[in-house]
């Protein structure tokens, strides 16, 4: 019988139907595997469902001769080798589409939250400092009207974008490429960077961690924003430098932040603990139940498809199905 290692537990009933035909072994409990447990779990595995917490390397694919996929429970992949995977073999596939809403969703709920000092005004009251009322309490900024910068036009982007219609915003984009279809259905228009900087109240970066968004937003891009505007990151930690985006917003390059990604996660760079003016959530972007029901069934889907010798959709490397053929 084939093994199936699962790096960790996942609400719904999805799991079931690997567990009548396979051997499925999944790491239970409220953490994830360590490298160790990873290595030691896995080892057999015709298939794996991973986190992006899991590093998939060559270690890693050397160790299981057996594999043939690596279905990602997450829209982002940048911790599988999908080279050496390639090489290999072995198919490697993830969950966009249903992450989307829900991802975007915690953009805006930053966003405002930071804008509106939500969970400060929170602390505020439960901190029994709401004596009196006053004109200039807790005044943040607004939302409505301003202009929405987004960092990458794919689907979250655009999804965070068709909600700016909703506040009456102007939304421009900067990606790698132009995406007219998102343009005609938001309304976004193109912006080169230095003028994404530069016009944008507010910059939610969605995109992945590649090249060339990698370190992106540093000392001098903060420098070019202004100095009202507001940083969201709900994309990856790295496309920001931490320790830089803590500086400007101590000494006021720009006015606040709100980040549910770090440049090395789990750790937050202890300058950004101290900032009030700072948001910080901990990788929730998707952690809706419903959506996270639908990841793990996505992932699950792309199992049974793989083992039963069919092509899963969401393949990041079709070549591999092609030798399948
Ligand atoms: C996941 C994410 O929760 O999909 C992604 O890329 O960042 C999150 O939605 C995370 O990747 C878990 O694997």
């Amino acid at each position: 019988m084939k093994k199936i290692y699962v790096s960790a537990h996942y609400p719904g009933d999805s799991l079931e139907r690997l567990r009548k035909k396979y051997d499925v072994l999944e790491f239970e409990g409220e953490r994830l595997p360590n490298r160790e447990e990873l290595l030691e779990g896995s080892r057999g595995s015709s298939a794996v469902i991973t986190t992006v917490s899991d590093s998939i390397d060559k270690e890693f694919i050397d160790l299981l001769p057996e594999l043939e996929i690596v279905s990602n429970c997450g829209v982002g992949y940048e911790n599988i080798d999908v080279g050496y995977a390639t090489e290999n073999g072995v198919m490697v596939t993830n969950t966009p589409d249903v992450l989307t809403e829900t991802t975007a969703d915690l953009a805006w709920a930053l966003m405002i939250s930071v804008a509106r000092r939500v969970i400060e005004a929170d602390a505020y009251v439960r901190e029994g400092k709401f004596r009196n009322w006053h004109p200039s309490l807790l005044m943040g900024h607004n939302i409505h009207g301003k202009t929405l910068g987004v960092f990458g036009m794919g689907r979250i982007g655009t999804a965070v974008a068709r909600r700016g219609k909703g506040f009456n915003m102007r939304v421009i984009y900067n990606s790698r490429s132009r995406n007219e279809e998102a343009e005609k259905e938001t309304g976004a228009s193109y912006a080169d960077f230095p003028r994404l900087l530069e016009k944008s109240d507010f910059i939610i970066i969605t995109s992945p961690l590649n090249e060339g968004t990698r370190g992106r937003f540093g000392t001098d891009e903060f420098r070019a924003m202004k100095p009202t505007s507001i940083i969201v990151n709900i994309g990856r930690g790295p496309i920001i430098k931490e320790r830089e985006l803590a500086a400007a917003l101590r000494d006021g390059l720009i006015w606040g932040a709100g980040l549910d990604v770090y440049e090395k996660e789990p750790d937050v760079d202890p300058e950004l603990l101290k900032l009030q003016n700072t948001l910080l959530l901990p990788h929730i972007g998707s952690a809706s139940r419903e959506t996270r029901e639908s990841m793990f069934d996505m992932a699950v889907q792309s199992v049974e498809r793989a083992l039963e010798g069919k092509t899963p959709e969401h393949l990041v490397n079709p070549e591999v199905a092609g030798e399948r053929n």
